[in-house]
């Protein structure tokens, strides 16, 4: 088991990380003095598999226990179902101390700690994340969001959770898919600022993909404590240093906005991100072509997509000036001068970013 600290003052929060982590869940939450009245928000799918397993601990501990489930879709990230949410909530919360549990995966983290932030103008509220994605991203770094039909995340706010609990066994029965997704965000995290982890990532893919308890709980700890000690030195994303979580995103938003969300997931959409910005990196002469291909060798392996299908070049030029920080010429990208070491880059040429993402195009 594995404690790491999120340093943000009076907003500091533990991430605990281990196998059967959830064992220590209950003696954890009386340790916060939050209340005790747990409103656990989840997706039938995760109530299904766990929820008895959440259920059981909490109460031993002496907590009562509310489930609320929504869609697993990202049609939950609306405030039509923040709405819902929090009228169910307010019909529990009669003389109770309640806090919220997110228990699931990204939208669940993303809508809860919404929910959370505005009920009674903030109600404490713990992660639980049962996707690698989540565990190593969506759960830490305090930002909350649902969507608009104008756009993704429109709507949100910054509050941190009192606790993220990231029990490895849950990642037992992800879909293979899944898992990849979550470890296109792990790959992110290394070409950022992590070398070892990479090199890790290299020797050891096969046993991540074996779902090897060492392996699982070494790559969720090391891309946890990256995520937190960016978000400790700029929580509100306003000294530029969060912005390198972003490599592989203006590119990877792209694709999935000109796909309308169906092709690619977004883990799978980010690798496809991160290999059009290691193009535009070498294209700069930032890296070598070997390292180049180290990087686009570990994406394969990873089991994650390498080429681009069922899009044109046009769409996806075209989604990337729906990022405000992108109006062609006049840009800002994040690359990398080498593994671990991300750069912000203004003013790419135009060119070199379209003839990165056509050398992506499955036509090409
Ligand atoms: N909740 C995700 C983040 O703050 O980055």
């Amino acid at each position: 088991m594995h404690t790491l600290k999120v340093n943000l003052k009076k907003r500091s929060y533990d991430i605990i990380i281990g196998n059967s982590a959830i064992d220590i869940l209950g003696k954890n939450i009386t340790c916060l003095n939050i209340g005790l009245d747990a409103y656990i928000i989840t997706n039938p799918l995760v109530k299904n598999k766990f929820g008895g397993l959440l259920s059981k601990t909490l109460k031993a501990s002496g907590f009562s226990v509310r489930f609320k489930t929504v869609p697993d879709t990202e049609k939950s990230k609306s405030l039509e179902e923040v709405s819902r949410v929090i009228k169910d909530l307010a019909s529990y919360d009669i003389k109770r101390k309640i806090f919220i549990i997110a228990f699931g995966g990204g939208v669940i983290g993303d809508l809860a700690g919404f929910v959370a932030s505005i009920y009674k103008r903030g109600i404490p509220y713990i992660q639980i994340p049962t996707t690698l994605l989540a565990q190593v991203d969506s759960s830490i770094g305090g930002k909350t969001a649902v969507d608009l039909p104008e756009g993704k995340n429109l709507v949100g706010a910054f509050y941190q959770p009192r606790l993220v609990l990231s029990d490895i066994n849950f990642l037992k029965t992800l879909s293979q898919r899944q898992l990849c997704c979550g470890l296109s965000e792990v790959i992110k995290c290394a070409l950022i600022k992590d070398p070892q982890l990479f090199l890790y990532l290299e020797k050891n893919y096969k046993n991540i993909l074996l779902r090897k308890n060492s392996a699982l709980e070494h790559i969720v700890q090391r891309a946890s404590q990256i995520k937190s000690k960016i978000v400790q030195m700029d929580e509100r994303e306003e000294k530029g240093i969060r912005t390198i979580l972003n490599f592989g995103h203006t590119a990877g938003h792209a694709i999935e906005a000109a796909s309308n969300f169906k092709h690619y997931s977004h883990g799978e959409a980010v690798a496809l991100g991160m290999l059009v910005a290691i193009e535009i990196s070498r294209k700069m002469g930032f890296i070598s072509n070997r390292i180049f291909e180290r990087i686009s060798d570990l994406i394969l392996m990873a089991g994650l997509p390498t080429r681009i299908k069922k899009i044109n070049l046009n769409d996806i030029i075209n989604a990337h000036y729906h990022d405000k920080k992108f109006t062609g010429d006049k840009n800002r990208l994040v690359l990398i001068k080498g593994i671990g070491k991300a750069q912000i880059v203004k003013n790419v040429p135009i060119g070199i970013i379209k003839a990165a993402i056509k050398k992506r195009l499955l036509q090409n």
